[in-house]
């Protein structure tokens, strides 16, 4: 299954790195040809020896190879690999690998890789738990890079929760399904609208909502990985996808958003609605900032244009579109009947009623349902794996 694959396994210093050794051996019996970096914190977990002999070639980790002085060529060590995995991945290398610093072999490495990475963070509760962790997950997700979230479990500390590193098996898995995946969406455009809008009432104020554009910014990675070429249409949010197929145009209100998807749609060949458009805009917008009064300070809302339904009805032959739906109440019912009035091919609706998911969290429980009337429910997943089930669905549509 790996025949000829080069892959370039880098090991950092954590108790998880005895799962490397285990990793190895299942990588070079699926045929897969395997060099190892090793930090020296590594070292003092699993010997060179060990990995070495498995892996049936050196372990790199020093610039300097040998006694003559011999250099250990980054570059090239960054060119061979197909593909880059750092597994046990420490809470260290994660925050030099997110703030671009590079005070040894891996980190040179993991800078001058033109291959695809992937990450397997092992780390304490605690430490897995904090801002800074998941904030440096987060960045190395936006750069494309692959994270194989930490399992739930018993850690070395003796507490038990998320944070031991993905078993072997898991990340053989992870290797498979990756090259599994060919860039099945080569040659496609599409337009991809994200984040909340902000639809002003004076210069300082405005009337919004809580998303965040990560499911956004998840499809469009997902997206450009199977090779599409992304029209990436965000309101303001901080986390946005980094990827050189993925074009961004930052607009602030629905009626900007709606002038920008407009011309995007008609070179699209699928269009994928995340954003989470304010529905009324204040009728009036105040020159100046509206001073604090006593009376009530009333605001005349108007509609906003309804993106997905206004495309929808130019939709040409072959075009796809996807819509997402938030729901209080007949989720089921709603989203279906929004998949009927906006013309969508699918529409997916989250669940509110399932801890984890919706806006903000990186997580989200989903229900897709199809125009031919079939529905396919997934359980609670991140939202980089929601954005691959949705894909793998919009590919086998009947169309
Ligand atoms: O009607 P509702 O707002 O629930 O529909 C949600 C879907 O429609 C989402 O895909 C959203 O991006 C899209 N939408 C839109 N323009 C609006 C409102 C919603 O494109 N004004």
């Amino acid at each position: 299954m790996l025949a000829g694959k080069k892959i370039l396994l880098a090991v950092c210093g954590s108790i998880a790195a005895y799962k490397a050794a285990f990793f190895v051996r299942l990588l070079v019996k699926e045929g897969a040809e395997v060099k190892v970096i090793m930090t020296s914190s590594a070292k003092d977990f699993i010997t060179p020896l060990t990995l070495s002999t498995l892996s049936k070639n050196p372990v790199y980790s020093e610039f300097i190879k040998n006694s003559q002085g011999e250099w250990v060529n980054h570059v090239e060590l960054g060119l061979w690999a197909d593909l880059l995995i750092v597994a046990p991945l420490s809470a260290n290398t994660l925050g030099k690998m997110a703030n671009g610093l590079s005070d040894n072999l891996l980190t040179a490495v993991y800078l001058s890789a033109r291959c695809p990475v992937m990450v397997s963070p092992a780390m304490d509760l605690d430490m897995y738990q904090h801002p800074t962790t998941k904030e440096n997950l987060r960045k190395l997700t936006g750069f494309g890079n692959i994270v194989i979230e930490a399992e739930d479990g018993e850690l070395a500390s003796g507490l038990h929760g998320v944070g031991r590193m993905a078993e072997p098996e898991h990340l053989l898995e992870a290797v498979q399904d990756h090259f599994k995946k060919k860039e099945t969406l080569k040659g496609k455009r599409i337009l991809i609208t994200s984040g909340p809008t902000h639809e002003a009432f004076d210069p300082v104020r405005f009337i919004g909502n809580h998303s965040t554009g990560k499911m956004g910014r998840s499809i469009a990675l997902a997206c450009a990985k199977r090779g599409a070429i992304v029209d990436f249409i965000s309101g303001p949010v901080q986390h946005l996808p980094d990827h050189p197929a993925i074009k961004i145009q930052h607009i602030t209100s629905a009626e900007e958003l709606f002038k920008a998807a407009k011309e995007s749609f008609t070179e699209a060949d699928i269009a994928i609605f995340t954003a989470a458009v304010v529905d009324y805009r204040p009728k009036e917008k105040a020159q100046s900032k509206i001073k604090k009064q006593k009376e009530n300070l009333e605001l005349t809302l108007v509609p906003n244009p309804d993106i997905a339904m206004e495309l929808g009805k130019v939709k040409k032959n072959g075009q796809v579109t996807v819509g997402f739906a938030l729901e209080t109440d007949n989720e089921a019912e709603n989203a279906q009947a929004k998949l009927k009035k906006k013309n969508l091919d699918m529409i997916v609706l989250n669940s509110l009623n399932h801890e984890g998911a919706g806006f903000s969290h990186d997580t989200n429980k989903v229900t897709i349902f199809k125009k031919d009337n079939n529905q396919i429910s997934f359980e609670l997943k991140t939202k980089d794996q929601v954005a691959e089930d949705l894909l793998d669905v919009l590919e086998n549509l009947d169309r």
